[in-house]
This record gives structure tokens, C-alpha cells and sequence, in this order.
């Protein structure tokens, strides 16, 4: 039985306050909070455990690489069971995404290709394509979305010809919350020849990822806003593709045989791992994944929705608020802001209130252009968030309100 009290034992930031208030953690968009498993296992590791992995005979360094390839595995099984050749521990999503439109590009784009990307992305997944477009005189193409936050994936049709080599989606949109009917955009890009790449970091945390369902190509996550470490983030690429692929970073680790005449590769999924790898981050990850597949993940959903919409409900009852994403299916987020009243000061005034919310331009200026704004307030509920906790951004709301307008 999931048990919200239960689960918030469980994060100790939650008891603490923040100008004198208990801390409402509305942000973990941004990041999420960690359970006490992964702050202890990370701890654990420097204390007891540090040794490079890959690296010695000692035993130190077996116990840590036996942990890191645990890790892997952990990460392999909550993402639908994929091979560990598959699964590449990265710095984060922006690394994932940045890897492959710098290394699957660099070899296969070429001038007069085309890359579509939507109008909802985070900048990590429009501007590194931007990036590989350039290198070669490629074109971006864009997916729009309409008012609501839906996304137009009829128009793919229009967009997707015998040049477009990627699609690059969000699993779910850090802004709007929109999660896009990626079936359907998989299988028209695959049936236009086109690789599919899915940033699944606000998707991966509100319902988990089976890739081997969904058939994408490339998926990218990162661990901070899956209750893990920063630093570390996971991609995701079919075998053929990560074989094709040349390595981004050169370095140790990632080499099989090394001479002046010529380099070979070590085998994946270490060949897209070079230089010492941040193996804590990697084992705090496992650990989060771990943490989460031990609750009931639908239970864990339906608590989410309960709020967004108990959210949802409660804020549009405040005079001249708007709230930016509306589509039925959309995952916990939810961005807002109120006529006359800059997302700032609303952020400020929360912030007084203890209750943290993103403010600004969610690192998507392509969806505030949409909506002619220059940013927004945006409240992103997790597992650990109770109805007290949008009591309390509701009320915050209606005083900043009271006070700034
Ligand atoms: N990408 C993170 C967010 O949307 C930082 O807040």
C-alpha cells in the first residue's frame, strides 16, 4: 500500500525548514530530493569502499566494479530489460543527447539532411542537434504544438521525407507536462527511415521507461531527477547503432589495444565510457532505481495525478491565473502564471513561504515564445508531495497576489 507519510520518511530534507517554514519542495523537476538509501550508499562508498573501477586486482577495486556493473544491470532491468551493451552511464542527459548528435552525426548527417525536433524540447535536446546541423549545413525542422500543449504529431507527416536522419522527443515536456504519443512518432519515423531519440528525463520519473516497448532508438535520463546523485545520467542506444557509432570521448577505459599506428576500441558499452567514470554516481543511481522499483510505481503515479489535478482545480480558482499545458494524459507538472504579476516576485514570495517552485524560462524558450511570455512559475510534484504541500502553494499564490497587484 503506498503511504505518502511512509515514502516522506524516508527523503530527511523534508523536515527541514526553510525562512522559518516546513519546506514545501515543489521543484523536483529541477531535482529531487534523495531517499536516505542513496545518501547512505554514497556516503558508505567514500568511507568504505573507494577504489577506481576496471582498474586493479585489488580488492577494493573488484568489490567497487562488481558494484558498478550492478549498477548497469539495475538500470538495464528498470528500463524494460535491455542488454548491458547498451546501457552507457554518462554525465547526464545533456551528455547522452550531446554524445549522439555529436558522434552518430559526426558520421552519418550530411548537408541537405534534415533532424525534427518539437517546439516543447528543453534546450538540451534543440540545441545540441542546432550544433550538428551546422557541422554539416543540415536543416532543423520543427513539431509544433498547439495552445493546450498537445503536440501536433499529425503535422509528422508534413516534416518526415527520405533526408531526416533523427527525431529528437521528450518522454514527457518539463514545462507543459505533455507526454506525446511517442508509439506513434516512432513508428512514422522508423517507417521514414529515421532514428528516434527520447529525452526521458521528466518522463523516466512519473511512470519509468520499457524501451523495449517503445522501440525508440536512443534514450537519454538523467540520475538527479530520478531521486539519484547529479553528475551521472544514463544513455541508452540499440546495439547496431552504439557498434556504427565512433566514440565521443578519447581516453583510458575506452581502448582495447593503444600504438602510434593504430587504436582499437574496447567493446561496449566501455567504449563510450572513457576517463575514470563517476562510479558513486553510477551506484547511487543503481541504488535510487532500486529504491524506486521496491514501491508500487502505479500507486506512486496515481498519487502524482491526484495532486496535479487537486492542483489544477485549486489554482485556476485564483483570479487571472493561466495555466500552460492542459492535455489530459500529462504528467505532474504544472507551469502557471498569474496576469500582472512577474514569475519572479511570485517565485520570491513562495520562496518566503518555504515553498520552492522553478521560475523563469525552464531552459524552453521555444514554449515561452509560444505563449508570447518571459517565463513562468512552474510547481513539479514527486512521490513525497502531499495535498498540504499545494494547500500551501495555493495560498502562497493568493497572497503574492494580494500583495503585488
Ligand atoms: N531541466 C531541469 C528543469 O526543467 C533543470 O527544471
Amino acid at each position: 500500500m503506498f503511504d505518502v507519510n511512509d515514502i516522506r520518511k524516508d527523503f530527511p530534507i523534508l523536515s527541514r525548514e526553510v525562512n522559518g517554514k516546513p519546506l514545501v519542495y515543489l521543484d523536483s523537476g529541477a531535482t529531487a530530493q534523495k531517499p536516505e538509501c542513496v545518501i547512505e550508499c554514497v556516503n558508505r562508498l567514500h568511507r568504505e569502499l573507494n577504489a577506481n573501477i576496471h582498474r586493479g586486482v585489488h580488492r577494493l577495486s573488484e568489490e567497487m566494479t562488481e558494484l558498478y556493473e550492478q549498477a548497469r544491470s539495475r538500470v538495464c532491468d528498470f528500463l524494460g530489460g535491455v542488454k548491458r551493451e547498451e546501457i552507457i552511464f554518462t554525465a547526464g542527459a545533456t551528455a547522452s543527447i550531446n554524445s549522439v548528435a555529436y558522434a552518430w552525426c559526426g558520421k552519418f548527417l550530411r548537408q541537405g539532411d534534415n533532424i525534427i525536433v518539437s517546439e516543447m524540447e528543453h534546450h538540451s535536446n534543440i540545441v545540441p542537434w542546432q550544433l550538428a546541423a551546422e557541422r554539416v549545413g543540415a536543416e532543423i525542422r520543427v513539431l509544433p504544438f498547439d495552445d493546450n500543449g498537445r503536440l501536433m504529431v499529425e503535422q509528422l507527416d508534413e516534416l518526415l521525407d527520405d533526408k531526416t536522419r533523427i527525431v529528437a522527443i521528450a518522454q514527457a515536456s518539463n514545462t507543459l507536462g505533455t507526454r506525446p504519443d511517442l508509439k506513434t512518432i516512432i513508428e512514422k519515423s522508423h517507417a521514414a527511415g529515421a532514428l528516434v531519440m527520447v529525452d526521458g528525463c521528466q518522463g523516466v520519473v512519473h511512470g519509468g521507461a520499457n524501451l523495449k516497448e517503445l522501440g525508440c532508438d536512443f534514450y537519454a535520463f538523467s540520475g538527479h531527477k530520478l531521486y539519484g546523485p547529479t553528475g551521472i545520467g544514463v544513455l541508452y542506444g540499440r546495439q547496431e547503432l552504439l557498434e556504427d557509432m565512433p566514440p565521443f570521448m578519447g581516453g583510458g577505459d575506452m581502448v582495447d589495444r593503444v600504438s602510434f599506428a593504430k587504436t582499437t576500441y574496447a567493446p561496449l558499452p566501455l567504449k563510450f565510457e572513457a576517463g575514470t567514470a563517476n562510479f558513486v554516481g553510477a551506484i547511487g543511481l543503481g541504488e535510487a532505481v532500486k529504491y524506486l522499483v521496491a514501491q508500487d510505481m502505479a500507486a506512486i503515479e496515481t498519487h502524482e495525478q491526484e495532486l496535479l489535478r487537486y492542483a489544477e482545480q485549486q489554482l485556476s480558482q485564483i483570479d487571472g491565473l493561466k495555466i500552460y499545458g492542459t492535455t489530459a494524459d500529462k504528467c505532474a507538472i504544472i507551469s502557471f502564471n498569474v496576469e500582472g504579476v512577474h514569475n519572479y516576485d511570485m517565485g520570491m514570495i513562495l520562496d518566503k513561504l518555504g515553498v520552492a517552485v522553478r521560475t523563469g524560462q525552464h531552459c524552453a524558450e521555444p514554449v515561452m515564445a509560444h505563449y508570447g511570455v518571459t517565463g513562468m512559475c512552474r510547481a513539479s510534484i514527486a512521490m513525497y508531495n502531499t495535498t498540504s504541500d499545494i494547500d500551501a502553494l495555493c495560498k502562497g499564490v493568493e497572497r503574492a497576489v494580494r500583495m503585488l497587484k
